[in-house]
């Protein structure tokens, strides 16, 4: 029973997952503002939701999906995008419910009729987005530029975006306090450096395009640190250079500031590196 409830809640993970992203490219690409604000406080209920799914399979001794479920990203008018996470709540809720069905253990039905009741809230919210994005106007900022700006940042989305991913699912999978409670604080800052990056390239006329490249899944905590100790040496660096390649004093500073959190970073992993092998 519990690999098929393993199963049920990682389908449920993968939902979240894209849902998280397809709010964010919505807040995103409607620039600052009321609603885009709102969005994103729904994509970070998203993401609380996927905290807990995933300490649930953990606690029934499976391992938390990173695969992403299907989004809906498409529709020119901002109206058509809130009608699109209608439909992603929608979906949610069907499958919620069928699970809640489908499931005895008191504890995670609990937890998914908790989720449950937060994903028909946001249903109506988003069916009150579609006339309110009509009556005010709400436009997609997003631009086509593409030249070496663009290219840094579209780069740094897709670094943080793998990080966010990769943090998280080493948080979940050691079984030691201390990385488990940085890596996920990591995280965070990670989830922030993402959207620093994705809202500036809006206001650099660039359109983000939130895809990530490979995760290391490594089960042993030293391997896990060791692997999060090399790619934060990388980036640090790649910041490092690409901050001292940008004219723009804003996003020069943008990028430094990012740099100095990720060899903030190295310093933590290296610590509990040295704890974990001592
Ligand atoms: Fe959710
Ligand atoms: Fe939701
Ligand atoms: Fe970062």
């Amino acid at each position: 029973m519990s690999d098929k409830i393993i199963a049920m809640l990682n389908q449920d993970l993968e939902g979240e997952h894209a849902a998280i992203i397809q709010y964010l490219v919505h807040a995103y690409a409607m620039g600052e503002g009321e609603m885009a604000c709102e969005i994103e406080a729904i994509a970070r209920e998203e993401m609380r939701h996927f905290d807990w799914l995933a300490e649930a399979i953990v606690g029934l001794g499976g391992v938390p999906s990173i695969k992403r479920g299907d989004m809906r990203t498409g529709g020119t008018a901002v109206s058509n995008w809130m009608r699109n996470d209608v439909k992603q709540e929608v979906d949610a809720i069907t499958m919620y419910e069928e699970h809640i069905k489908a499931i005895d253990d008191r504890k995670i039905r609990r937890l998914l009729e908790r989720i449950l009741s937060d994903e028909k809230s946001h249903r109506g919210s988003f069916e009150h987005f579609i006339d309110k994005a009509k009556r005010e106007g709400a436009k997609d900022l997003r631009g086509s530029r593409q030249d070496s700006v663009t290219k840094i940042l579209d780069w740094g989305v897709e670094h943080e975006y793998t990080v966010v991913l990769q943090y998280l699912l080493h948080s979940y999978l050691t079984p030691n306090d201390e990385p488990k409670e940085e890596l996920q604080d990591q995280a965070i800052n990670e989830m922030q450096h993402l959207g620093w990056l994705s809202e500036e390239l809006v206001d650099s006329g660039g359109s983000p395009r939130i895809e990530h490249t490979d995760i290391n899944q490594s089960r042993k905590t030293a391997d896990m640190l060791r692997a999060d100790i090399k790619i934060e040496k990388e980036v640090a660096a790649e910041y490092d250079r690409a901050a001292g390649e940008i004219d723009d004093a804003g996003l020069k500073r943008l990028l430094l500031r990012i740099r100095d959190h990720e060899v903030y970073h190295i310093d933590i992993f290296s610590d509990l590196l040295a704890e974990e092998e001592g």
